[in-house]
C-alpha cells in the first residue's frame, strides 16, 4: 500500500522553493481590500472548474458514491469562497472575467494538465483513470497551497476558516490514491511525471496573478487577458 504521508512530504520537498513566494503573494492579495474579494472569487472559480470537470467527465451511469461525494464537496468549496468573496465585496458576484484574477491562466492550469494526461494515457484511455489522476495531482497542490493560505488568513486576522475544506481536500487525496490502487492504476512514476507538469502550470498561474497585482498591469474593471495570450505565454 502506498504511504500517502510520504507522498505528501515528497511533494512538499519538491515545492519548498515556491513556498515563500506563494506566501508572499497570498499575504499581499489578502492585505488589499479590492484584491481580497477578487482572490476569493478566483479561488471559487477554480473550485467551480474542478467540480464542473468531474460532472462533465463522470456523469451518467459511471458515477459512483465517492465521485458524487467528491463533486458535492468541490462544489461546496466553490460556494465557500464565493460566500467570502461576496462578504468582502459587500455585494453579489458572478464569474465575469473582470471579477477574477488571471482567469485564462486559471482555466489553462486545468485544461493543460488534462491535455497532458490524455496525451500520456492515449486518446482511447479510460476517463475514470484520467479523472482520478487529475484529481490526485490537483489535490497535492490544493492541500499544499491551502495550508499556506490558512496561515496567511490567520496572520491577517481574517474571520475565515479553512479547516473543513483542508480536511476534505486531504480526504480527496487519500481517496484518489486508494481508488487508483484498487483499479491497479497507481504508479509513483506517473505521479512524479504529472507533478512536474503541474508545477510548471502552477508557476505560470502564480506569476500571472502576481503580475495582475502590480498596479500598472491591473485594473480590475478593464484588464482581461485572453485565453490565447495565456496559451502563448508558455
Ligand atoms: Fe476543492
Ligand atoms: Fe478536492
Amino acid at each position: 500500500m502506498t504511504e500517502i504521508p510520504q507522498l505528501v512530504q515528497s511533494f512538499s520537498r519538491n515545492n519548498e522553493d515556491l513556498r515563500e513566494w506563494t506566501e508572499r503573494v497570498f499575504t499581499d492579495l489578502l492585505s488589499d481590500s479590492e484584491f481580497r474579494w477578487l482572490f476569493c472569487n478566483t479561488l471559487s472559480y477554480m473550485e467551480h472548474i474542478g467540480s464542473y470537470k468531474i460532472m462533465a467527465t463522470q456523469q451518467g451511469d459511471v458515477i459512483d458514491y465517492p465521485t458524487l461525494k467528491h463533486l458535492n464537496e468541490e462544489t461546496g468549496h466553490a460556494v465557500l469562497f464565493k460566500r467570502h468573496a461576496e462578504r468582502f465585496k459587500g455585494s453579489g458576484l458572478d464569474y465575469a472575467e473582470s471579477l477574477l484574477i488571471a482567469p485564462a491562466y486559471a482555466r489553462a492550469y486545468f485544461s493543460r494538465l488534462e491535455v497532458s494526461m490524455v496525451r500520456y494515457f492515449g486518446r482511447d484511455s479510460n476517463y475514470r483513470t484520467i479523472y482520478l489522476y487529475m484529481s490526485l495531482i490537483v489535490e497535492f497542490r490544493a492541500v499544499w497551497a491551502y495550508e499556506i493560505l490558512a496561515g496567511c488568513i490567520e496572520k491577517a486576522g481574517l474571520d475565515f476558516s479553512l479547516t473543513k475544506l483542508l480536511a476534505e481536500e486531504q480526504g480527496h487525496l487519500n481517496s484518489m490514491v486508494r481508488r487508483l490502487e484498487e483499479d491497479g492504476q497507481f504508479s509513483r512514476e506517473q505521479v512524479e511525471y504529472f507533478w512536474e507538469r503541474e508545477r510548471w502550470l502552477y508557476v505560470r498561474l502564480l506569476k500571472a496573478i502576481e503580475k495582475s497585482r502590480s498596479a500598472e498591469n491591473f485594473n480590475y474593471v478593464g484588464k482581461q487577458e485572453t485565453v490565447s495570450e495565456a496559451y502563448s505565454a508558455a
